[in-house]
């Protein structure tokens, strides 16, 4: 089974960033952890700043890897690139998020991914990833 997590934007910067808000943990530490419960899943990790690197990673992996955990950051709320992408790729998607969008911002309330999505986690911190590759076992 191969997974790749995909992480959009200031997601680089997770363990510095608004730690209230998205824990002291960088992804690099969580992915070594996630990889160590999953030691039978082949897990990849991309992180792109840049709308355009994501669509094209998602086309790159989206015919042949077995689950796509998506966490696309703000690009959920603007990136119609992005949804269009999930949308035109065999490989299902699970949306994460790390924070409970909806106890947010009201601009963090729409997501123009999640309707091509198998499922959505939301608001579970970093085990939210977790969850998410749990959903395709
Ligand atoms: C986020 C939530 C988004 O609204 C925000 O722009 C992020 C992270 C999350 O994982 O909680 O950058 O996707």
């Amino acid at each position: 089974m191969k997974i790749i997590i995909i992480n959009g934007p200031n997601l680089n910067l997770l363990g510095t960033r608004e730690p209230h808000i998205y824990g002291d943990n960088t992804f690099e530490n969580y992915f070594e952890v996630l990889k160590s419960k999953f030691p039978t899943i082949t897990l990849d990790y991309f992180q792109s700043n840049i709308e355009g690197e994501i669509i094209t990673k998602l086309q790159n992996v989206g015919f042949s890897y077995d689950g796509i955990i998506l966490n696309a950051a703000a690009y959920t709320h603007t990136s119609i690139g992005i949804a269009d992408a999930v949308k035109a790729i065999t490989t299902p998607v699970v949306e994460v998020h790390i924070s409970n969008t909806f106890s947010r911002e009201n601009f963090r309330h729409q997501s123009f991914i999640s309707p091509y999505t198998k499922g959505v986690v939301i608001g579970f911190g970093l085990q939210s990833y977790q969850l998410a590759i749990q959903s395709f076992l």
